[in-house]
């Protein structure tokens, strides 16, 4: 395939002059090629105005990382949506390839890389004046590596970008990208919420650090529990451990009915009722899975049985505001004999372990309909920053994802 580049002007005619590269499949180029089209007709002619250039040049949006926020993430003052134009052809990749973004993730930890770069965190900082990047599903479109073909598509840690290099010239730990098959009935953003970071930090939680435990337990506490990892996990554990009272908790009523639908057993709204009076109805808690942390961790202490195990996920709610997140009442740690297990999505001694098993142990679950893909959309890459602010806010009802292309979004 031969593609036609504008190589210079014919000035008494001021019609253009082509040449060939041997890449590239345009149709405008082909059917130049085979005189199907004239160029005189098609293009500007005049020797004062360039000529236009018969690449495929694509307007490529961008999620731009402009400064640290103090408090809250606001969209338009920390980063900013903006679109440039490039020529998929031309763009180098340097043994790498170029991929086409299809969907993307939002998750509360990107407020964690919102930081200055020289305070030590689990995950890197974003760079001011970079696209920000996470979790993502994309399709190659070029490549300069033999383990990809165009076609592929792929799971990773790409820019907030329609198109992006891999790796390209931003390096980090994250970086990473793996050939996936299309899941027949799921779509492919499925790859960074039930089937990706969601599924796999819930399950890995759960299946290193909770799973014997359960099995003499009866009472799970899950705060947070409306949101992608709180449902993932409420689903799994109903489908594991029957036997286990499942107390959970969100912040709008809509949530509560989500959680109750799920086969909550007692679910409630922290903002409305008391979340201390609650669990000691309801309690004692044998097992607290944590996604929020500061005032519902205080109820949970106080509320947790003799050798309880609390599954440190998350502390969203220190996220913004640091005082939200305190935690009072370590005294019960000692008090109570208990256990506190901290740990990191893909991470620590036994996750490759626990990663291996997911796909043996999660997949027979989802095609029963057991753990179920709840997605809360946002379309279009220009939407990305409305997506990020969400899930502080609370307004993502199910796993906060950005549909990029049509393609990442079908089943
Ligand atoms: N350990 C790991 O490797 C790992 C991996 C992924 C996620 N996580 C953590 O797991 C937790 C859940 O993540 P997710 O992806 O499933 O997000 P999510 O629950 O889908 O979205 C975040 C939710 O947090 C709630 N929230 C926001 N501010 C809050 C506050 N101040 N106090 C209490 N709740 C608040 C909101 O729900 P409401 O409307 O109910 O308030 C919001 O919808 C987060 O803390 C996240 O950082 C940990």
């Amino acid at each position: 395939m031969y593609r036609l580049q504008q190589h210079s002007h014919d000035w008494t005619s001021g019609r253009p002059v082509f040449t060939t590269c041997p890449v590239g499949k345009t149709r405008v180029g082909q059917e130049l090629i085979q005189g199907a089209i004239d160029p005189s007709i098609h293009f500007n002619q005049s020797p004062l105005i360039p000529i236009v250039s018969i690449m495929p040049v694509v307007t490529n949006g961008r999620v731009i990382y402009l400064g640290h926020p103090e408090g809250i993430y606001q969209p338009g003052v920390h980063t900013k949506y903006v679109e440039e134009q490039l020529d998929t052809d031309a763009v180098p990749l340097n043994g790498g390839i170029l991929v086409k973004l299809l969907a993307i993730s939002s998750d509360p930890y990107m407020r964690h890389r919102m930081r200055d770069p020289t305070i030590k965190m689990f995950a890197p900082p974003v760079t001011v004046g970079e696209p920000i990047d996470n979790f993502s599903v994309a399709k190659v479109v070029r490549s300069e590596d033999s383990a990809y073909s165009p076609g592929d598509y792929v799971i990773g840690y790409f820019s907030f970008e329609h198109y992006s290099v891999h790796p390209g010239h931003i390096k980090h730990e994250f970086k990473h990208c793996v050939k996936v098959p299309k899941i027949p009935g799921l779509p492919l953003s499925a790859f960074v919420g039930i089937l990706g970071l969601t599924g796999r930090t819930a399950f890995t939680g759960w299946h290193l650090y909770a799973k014997k435990k359960a099995e003499t337990s009866k009472t799970l506490f899950v705060s947070g529990g409306a949101g992608a990892v709180g449902t993932w996990l409420i689903e799994y554990v109903k489908a594991i451990h029957p036997h286990l009272k499942i107390i959970a908790s969100a912040g709008t009523k809509p949530k509560v009915d989500l959680l109750k639908s799920l086969g909550t057993d007692v679910a409630f709204n922290y903002k409305e009722e008391n979340a201390e009076k609650i669990l000691a109805e309801h309690g004692p808690i044998d097992i607290y899975w944590d996604n929020v942390s500061g005032a519902q961790t205080d109820a949970a202490l106080v509320n947790m049985s003799m050798f309880g195990l609390i599954l440190a996920c998350g502390a969203i709610a220190g996220l913004n505001k640091e005082d939200e997140g305190i935690v009072r009442h370590f005294e019960k740690i000692f008090e109570r004999y208990l256990t506190v297990q901290g740990f990191l999505f893909r991470t620590g001694p036994d996750a490759e372990r626990a990663f291996n098993e997911f796909d043996q142990e999660v997949f027979p679950l989802l095609q029963a309909g057991k753990i179920q893909n709840r997605e809360h959309r946002f379309i279009g890459l220009q939407n990305s920053e409305k997506a990020l602010l969400a899930v502080h806010t609370g307004e993502n009802f199910g796993k906060a994802v950005i549909i990029v292309d049509e393609e990442g979004g079908e089943a």
